[in-house]
């Protein structure tokens, strides 16, 4: 069998003509990708009319249009649902237009907007939707669920009540190749966890109203356009429900660069004493550490310890890019403390606080010691450690150490 244009039948009369990436290394130029990824698109035939649910990434738009001739003809579609206009599932909407005469373009009214913009559909040929509405294609019927900001404005689900499918775009997506099905994929918990910190976890508040949104639907089968399609959606949804709402754990992360191993030495002492008071401690040296996996311990850590040397005057730049991308990713953490060393002149510390203090994070303390990391410099950490231990698990009285202890 030719794998690269096999077609699936996730429902009845509900195929999958999505392409797989094995190669793509990063997305958004930055996020690195260990199983590739996927662009799931979906045909849906009903008795009359048969639709395609969103499209595919440029260089996969003639395994599009070859998967779906297997199961029809391209130039027998009637509407192309566009549920998001980012190229990575709306790059072919042009193509597919000019291949299938007699389609409709479906979206939201920003998404033909885009539409108009980037793909230049004409307005006679666009159908604006909105919450409530729905198309029939006979015994099938396409119902619309705005679902704007997951993760663009124009965002939108599209629901077949008659399978229970949902289509939800980038909602519920996993950054994997790995896997038709939820069940096939023994990591994708972990992995779809890692998708929502990079893509879903600035968008909580919308990611929110989703949900209620779909609250009544009696769903089957989930298909997200990236990653497996979930025949057993309950689990990813509860994730959801728990992911959306901010909850954290009695977890830590420790981010730190090091130059000439103080740094090193403070935030392993900080790892060690947080984890013999039961805290879960997630350590990353962030020369080299995958900003996926620092994007997925953000979901639910409660605390943050940023470790860097001053550099110049200021952060490290490794530890400069840690902060700004907590800062973009906004992840639900309550507490944040410094750990940092100088040799004749500071200002990491304060281009730290800088960096987190506007986010709402509660800076327990930082040490910033000049030299090494002698008996004095840790007995600080020690202290910082128990200081903020105790914030972790909610104790009250603990000793918060901000600006005076700044060197
Ligand atoms: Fe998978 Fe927002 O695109």
């Amino acid at each position: 069998m030719d794998e690269t244009r096999h077609v699936e039948e996730i429902a009845d009369s509900v195929y999958w003509v999505g392409a797989r990436d094995w190669d793509r290394k990063t997305f958004d130029a930055f996020i690195p990708l260990p199983q590739g990824t996927t662009y799931n698109a979906y045909l849906v035939k009903g008795r009359e009319h048969t639709a395609l649910i969103d499209t595919v990434n440029p260089g996969f738009w003639k395994q599009l249009h070859e998967k779906v001739d297997k199961v029809d003809s391209l130039k027998n579609l009637r509407y192309l649902v566009m549920n998001h206009a980012e190229p990575d599932h709306a790059s072919a909407v042009p193509y597919v237009m000019g291949e299938s005469p007699d389609a409709t373009l479906v979206t939201t009214a920003k998404g033909a907007k885009m539409a108009k913009l980037y793909s230049k559909v004409p307005d006679g040929r666009i159908l604006v939707v909105k919450d409530g509405d729905a198309i029939d294609l006979g015994g099938k019927t396409l119902a619309f669920i705005e679902a704007p900001w997951l993760h663009w404005p124009e965002t939108m689900f599209t629901y077949l009540p008659e399978d229970r499918v949902l289509f939800s775009c980038d909602y519920f997506g996993a950054h994997t190749a790995f896997g038709m099905y939820d069940d096939e994929n023994e990591g994708l918990l972990s992995l779809a966890k890692r998708y929502y910190g990079e893509i879903m976890m600035p968008f909580g508040k919308p990611g929110q109203k989703a949900l209620e949104k779909i609250e009544p639907l009696d769903i089957r089968v989930l298909a997200p356009s990236h990653g497996p399609v979930y025949r057993n959606p309950g689990k990813i949804v509860d994730e959801y429900r728990r992911w959306t709402a901010g909850e954290t754990k009695e977890k830590a992360i420790v981010a730190f660069v090091s130059m000439w191993g103080t740094t090193d030495r403070m935030a392993k002492a900080m790892a060690e004493a947080l984890a013999n008071d039961g805290i879960e401690v997630c350590v990353f040296n962030l020369q080299g550490a995958d900003v996926g996996d620092i994007a997925r311990e953000l979901v639910d850590a409660r605390a943050l310890v940023l470790g860097s040397p001053t550099v110049l005057g200021g952060l490290h730049p490794l530890a400069a890019y840690a902060a700004s991308l907590v800062k973009v990713l906004r992840p639900p953490l309550k507490y944040a403390a410094f750990l940092g060393s100088y040799g004749w002149g500071g200002g990491a510390a304060r281009q730290a606080l800088e960096l987190l203090g506007p986010l709402r994070i509660d800076v327990v303390g930082a040490v910033d010691i000049n030299g090494p990391a002698d008996g004095e410099a840790m007995g600080k950490v020690a202290d910082l450690a128990r200081a903020l231990s105790a914030k972790i698990k909610g104790a009250t009285g603990a000793t918060a150490r901000t600006a005076e202890s700044i060197a």
